[in-house]
């Protein structure tokens, strides 16, 4: 394979897809490449540079995003590269614990709890520590466990910070996390929090497994990274201090995870943690139009925690942006009915399913599915 896969980017994409050594912070809006950036450059280092696929660790937040690097990486390559690992946080801390639970007191087969089986753990916590489970909802427990995991805060941090707190619900907690934690262990099951927390500890605790990771990853990408919360971060800090090889990509006007735990200062922070590090901004947006974009950008530069970056695209025109006020969500259903009908009518090409509604919280939805049922 040659490198004319280079030749389809921009002069920043190609900018910050062959920096080859050392820290670098791509910084980019929509849909302006990062992940083809990210999956370029990976396909740039085994291919020109040599660098064994095993070598390369590349990490994102969602299973989504994983999968549309495994296959993009698929398609530049043309085969699966053998030893990569890329994968979610998730997916890639686990593999690390398979390997290595006999250390922290579980077995290799443990078994990893999705949200009901450890909401169902934390409800007997709840009462083996004396406590109503009605009255206290486990639900709300676990929201708080989870919120001090991903802060890297652990049972006894937590007992510290919170055992004499004046607010009830905080020392319940303390009581709770403890025993939901020793609970896990017993059952040889990790929640999915752990699946980043542990690891971490695991690499804080002994020198020689954290030693042969940091070896083994010359190379590290991370992408969504703007999600990434303290001990994502923790992880990717640990793994990439010795070869530094370390590119992130991420949109700080993107986080939508910031309600759980995502830490943005991660990404503001990012040159602090990793001095000398090449910042490489992606301006150039490849989805929208200069209507869509300049719309965007006017709403964006109100954002108090941001790096300074303006999109800009070459799909010019467009529709204008039309700014509706409705006296009420009934109101508002309606009008959108009316614009949805009148559209099909006016343009018989269109057909339903050309047609997408946004709204910002489930329970919005009601409104207009009233409406739409009204109209058949
Ligand atoms: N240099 C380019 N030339 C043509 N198309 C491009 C170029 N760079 C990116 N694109 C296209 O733009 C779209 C967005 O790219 P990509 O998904 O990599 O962006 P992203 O920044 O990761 O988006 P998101 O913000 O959704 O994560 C894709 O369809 C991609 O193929
Ligand atoms: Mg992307």
């Amino acid at each position: 394979m040659s490198s004319s896969y280079l030749e389809s980017l921009n002069r920043e994409q190609g900018e910050a897809v062959s920096h080859f050594e050392g820290p670098i912070l791509v910084l980019a809006g929509a849909g302006s490449g990062k992940t083809r950036v990210l999956t370029t450059r990976i396909a740039q280092l085994i291919h020109e540079h040599g660098i064994p696929a095993d070598r390369i660790l590349a990490v994102t937040f969602t299973n989504k995003a994983a999968r549309e690097m495994q296959d993009r990486i698929l398609s530049l390559l043309g085969a699966e590269p053998t030893g990569l690992w890329a994968g979610t946080f998730h997916a890639i801390g686990a593999r690390i614990l398979r390997r290595h639970a006999p250390i922290l007191g579980w077995t290799h087969t443990f078994t990893i709890f999705n949200a009901e089986q450890s909401r169902r753990a934390i409800k007997k916590a709840t009462e083996a520590v004396g406590l109503d489970s009605r009255q206290w909802s486990p639900k709300a427990i676990q929201a708080h466990i989870s919120g001090a995991k991903d802060e890297l805060i652990g049972p006894d941090q937590f007992i510290e910070e919170n055992a004499d707190s004046f607010d009830p619900f905080a020392r319940n907690v303390a009581m709770v996390y403890p025993a939901y934690q020793e609970s896990l262990k017993t059952q040889n099951a990790f929640d999915f929090d752990d699946l980043l927390v542990k690891p971490v500890h695991l690499f804080e605790a002994n020198a020689q497994i954290l030693d042969f990771y940091r070896d083994r990853f010359e190379f590290l990408l991370i992408d969504e990274y703007q999600d990434t919360n303290r001990a994502q971060f923790r992880f990717v800090e640990l793994l990439a201090s010795q070869h530094r090889n370390l590119m992130v990509v991420g949109d700080d006007d993107q986080s939508i995870y910031g309600w759980r735990g995502a830490d943005i200062r991660n990404i503001l922070d990012f040159e602090d943690a990793f001095p000398g590090a090449r910042v490489v901004r992606l301006e150039q947006n490849y989805r929208s139009t200069d209507v869509i974009l300049a719309a965007a950008n006017a709403v964006i530069s109100e954002n108090l925690d941001r790096k300074d970056k303006t999109l800009r695209t070459n799909r010019v025109g467009g529709e204008r942006i039309t700014l509706a006020a409705a006296s009420g969500e009934t109101d508002e259903a309606r009008w959108i009915g009316d614009q949805i009908e009148d559209r099909l009518v006016s343009d018989p090409v269109l057909t339903y399913a050309d047609v997408a509604i946004l709204y910002r919280t489930n329970a919005q939805s009601r409104a207009l599915e009233d409406a739409f049922r009204r109209r058949g």
